[in-house]
């Protein structure tokens, strides 16, 4: 009697378990974005190169970086009171909302030059020289700014033996576009200014959530060099 009992029970509860789950909605995920749209952009595309782009990134990734703002495991000011309001059921439609987005492609990085005004005092010579010095300059950066992305690819695609950085591919997937199962963000498309940001967090021990500490152990033997070629190099992954 007893033991039936128990069968009983414990299929009940295997069913309310069961009518608990929720796949989540697009259409009610876009409703409940609302209010991220003034950060993270009205369809996950955010403008300001600090918020992070939502679009295209897999659910599993987004829900469970939400419940670590909602229970401080990830630090967050600005998104630890966005997420607090957030029930299970919330989480999982936003998320299967940006899952579903596009991600927007960036601009190249910006050159680093100095533009050295011509002004209109000077003799045509001394114009001519510095329009000549101008389109040297332009051509070493453009040249610095191939050599930064071939060095940030080379990272990403083979690692860095030396200082046992492993390749960001083997979780990353090649195109960056993450694992979904295993919850491994896509980082194709993100901002640079955003990952270099969150690489620095991992690496200061200020992003803390990644299990077994995996991008902590990473970001750590990165340089700050390398942290700036190889999120400029993902800026620019289609
Ligand atoms: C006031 C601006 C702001 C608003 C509004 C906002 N966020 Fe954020 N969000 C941020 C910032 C800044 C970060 C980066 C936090 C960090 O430094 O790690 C972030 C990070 C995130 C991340 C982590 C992304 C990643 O790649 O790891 C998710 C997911 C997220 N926000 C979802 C939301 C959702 C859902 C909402 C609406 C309920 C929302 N945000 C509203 C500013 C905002
Ligand atoms: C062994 C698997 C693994 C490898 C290798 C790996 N990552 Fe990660 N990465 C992860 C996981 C897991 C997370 C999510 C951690 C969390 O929850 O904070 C992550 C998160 C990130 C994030 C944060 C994304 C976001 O939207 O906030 C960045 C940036 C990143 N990794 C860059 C890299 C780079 C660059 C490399 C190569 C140098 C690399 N990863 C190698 C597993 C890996």
């Amino acid at each position: 009697m007893k033991k039936t009992l128990l069968a009983v029970s414990v299929s009940l509860s295997l069913f309310a378990m069961a009518g608990n789950v929720h796949a989540g909605s697009i259409k009610a995920g876009q409703d409940k974005s609302a209010t991220c749209a003034g950060c993270h952009g009205e369809k996950g595309n955010s403008l300001v190169s600090m918020y992070p782009k939502l679009a295209s990134q897999n659910e599993e990734y987004l829900i469970k970086q939400l419940h670590a703002f909602k229970d401080g495991s990830r630090n967050g000011p600005m998104m630890a009171s966005m997420a607090s309001g957030l029930s299970d059921e919330d989480i999982e439609d936003i998320a299967v909302f940006y899952e579903a987005q596009k991600v927007t492609r960036n601009a190249l990085p910006p050159l680093e030059l100095d533009d050295d005004e011509i002004s209109d005092d000077l003799t045509g010579e001394q114009q001519a020289e510095l329009k000549e010095k101008a389109a040297a300059d332009k051509q070493v950066a453009l040249e610095e700014r191939e050599a930064m992305l071939a060095r940030g690819q080379d990272v990403f695609i083979n690692g860095h033996l030396e200082s046992e950085i492993s390749a960001c591919i083997a979780c990353h997937g090649p195109e960056g576009e993450g694992n979904k199962p295993a919850a491994f963000p896509a980082l194709n498309g993100q901002h640079a200014d955003y990952l270099i940001k969150t690489l620095n967090d991992y690496k200061a021990a200020k992003r803390t959530n990644s299990s077994e500490n995996i991008m902590r152990m990473i970001a750590q033997r990165m340089s700050a060099e390398e942290i700036k070629a190889i999120a400029y190099y993902i800026s620019t992954m289609k």
